[in-house]
């Protein structure tokens, strides 16, 4: 019997029945894109209001649609972090909540792990050891993964994320929330050569990353295409340049630290996961690198790089079929993907 994932950890409210036999038999997201819009980004407290609202009739309307009885799961798993704190509880309170009436055993699943092992779900999986590339709104992390849950943390962002740099560069351009889809549709109509961004912290060695200076590269940029313009406003073309401009280097930054993570770790394949890997100009310069590496890429469909409650599921599917469980309500806004138990596929 299936595993019932929630994920409310920001502004999806996302559910999905993953079966370990039978794989993934039904997946229903509710956006609260629409809701966040008008204030340019997530606002926490109406982000946790609309998942109260929103989480309960979505799992009864799926079950319902899959013909499945609560009592009949083999599990419940939510996210317990990293995320919004409210937003985290709504999902956690409802999985245990449920699982008490249920009678079935209920577990707290890493955000990220569930980003990282989004790839599995997909026909043609990576196979362990891989470099894993994890870039969303909130994090920028590259794994080291020997095995699954064995996780090796190589670098990650020491200020903005990947996710979080294209949503501040949209709004500098005045373009809606969220960022990376808007910045990449705009990118498209931009002359990539025109004007080159700095790619920050490539000289340095080490797999850190930092996006900060390139967002203040942007703000100036744009203030310079301002007072060149006769009217002190940008024009279209030069706002399709400058997002281009911008996605050229977010994007050429996490192929030079991916490429470099694969020479320093000797492994052969490198998996994209998390809502900026939907991006499909980091796709085809990462695809680029990988083949003259000698390496193999793998990323999940677009619906599977953002938040999603198919992820959370299938993680959580493996840790409950071996016996790991929540007692309580059990958030944890900053958890470590390394002090995590190891998976063990054979059980
Ligand atoms: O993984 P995710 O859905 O949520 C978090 O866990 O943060 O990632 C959301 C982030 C946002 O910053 C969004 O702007 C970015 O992923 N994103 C993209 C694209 N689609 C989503 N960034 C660049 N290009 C895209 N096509
Ligand atoms: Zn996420």
């Amino acid at each position: 019997m299936p595993v019932l994932g929630i994920e409310t950890s920001c502004d999806e409210t996302a559910v999905a029945l993953y079966d370990r036999r039978r794989g993934l038999l039904a997946a229903a997201l509710h956006s609260q894109i629409a809701l966040h819009r008008q204030y340019g980004g997530v606002v926490p407290e109406l982000a946790s209001r609309d998942h109260v609202r929103k989480l309960l009739p979505l799992v009864a309307r799926m079950l319902d649609e899959a013909g499945i009885r609560g009592a009949q799961l083999d599990g419940i798993a939510y996210t317990h972090g990293p995320g919004l704190v409210g937003a985290l509880l709504v999902g956690a309170s409802l999985a245990h909540a449920l699982a008490a009436v249920w009678g079935v055993p209920v577990l707290g699943v890493h955000h990220m792990e569930g980003h990282l092992l989004a790839p599995m779900l997909e026909d043609d999986p990576p196979q362990p050891p891989f470099v894993a590339l994890l870039v969303s709104g909130g994090h920028t992390q590259l794994v080291a993964v020997a095995a699954l849950g064995r996780y090796r943390l190589l670098g990650e962002s020491l200020d903005d994320a990947a996710g979080e740099a294209f949503d501040k560069a949209a709004k500098m351009l005045g373009l809606a929330y969220p960022g990376g889809p808007a910045i990449a549709k705009l990118a498209e109509r931009g002359d990539r050569t025109r004007m080159r961004f700095p790619r920050p912290m490539i000289d340095r060695p080490g797999l850190d990353f930092s996006f900060s200076g390139l967002k203040t590269f942007t703000l100036n940029t744009i203030a310079d295409c301002r007072t060149q313009s006769a009217d002190g406003a940008l024009s279209e073309r030069d706002r399709a340049d400058i997002a281009a401009a911008f996605e050229e280097a977010a994007v050429a930054t996490l192929v030079i630290k991916c490429r470099r993570a694969l020479e320093q770790t000797g492994m052969r394949r490198l998996v994209l996961a998390g809502g900026v890997a939907a991006n499909r100009r980091l796709r085809h310069l990462m695809a680029a690198m990988v083949a003259e590496q000698g390496a193999e890429l793998f990323y999940p469909r677009p619906e599977f790089c953002t938040d999603n409650g198919a992820m959370i599921a299938y993680a959580g599917a493996l840790r409950l079929h071996q016996g790991e469980r929540s007692t309580g309500i059990d958030i944890q806004p900053r958890p470590s993907l390394e002090a995590l138990p190891p998976i063990d596929l054979a059980g």
